[in-house]
């Protein structure tokens, strides 16, 4: 199955992070993974978290999870956004540069 949604504002977002900044980045609507995607190709990224209430989402997730270490999705709603990373035992210094809805 391929992803056929074309990520809505993605190069408005692109266009306000840095490039040369190690970046920590939730995607809490991580969909067919187009932000997530984008995010793992054009930035240097330290930590990216992907949040999708959809089981479906798993199936988008698999390849990036192949490809990136630094990548998990977490299947949850972003309401419970804050359990959710707490359960995942990140450092307590990691501090997340964006998060993206
Ligand atoms: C339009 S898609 C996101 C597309 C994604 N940005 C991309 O580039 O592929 C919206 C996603 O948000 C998820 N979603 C909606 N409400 C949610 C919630 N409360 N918690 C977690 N995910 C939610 C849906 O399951 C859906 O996969």
């Amino acid at each position: 199955m391929e992803n056929k949604h074309i990520p809505v504002m993605i190069e408005e977002v692109k266009s306000y992070l840095p490039i040369d900044k190690e970046l920590n980045i939730i995607d809490a609507t991580f969909g067919g993974g187009g932000y997530s995607k984008t995010f793992l190709e054009n930035f240097k990224i330290g930590k990216l978290i992907a949040i999708d209430r959809d089981p479906l989402s798993n199936f988008f997730a698999k390849k990036l999870s192949e490809k990136y270490n630094n990548f998990k999705l977490i299947n949850g709603c972003f309401s419970e956004i804050d359990n959710l990373i707490e359960k995942e035992n990140i450092d307590n210094k990691t501090q997340f540069d964006l998060i993206v809805f």
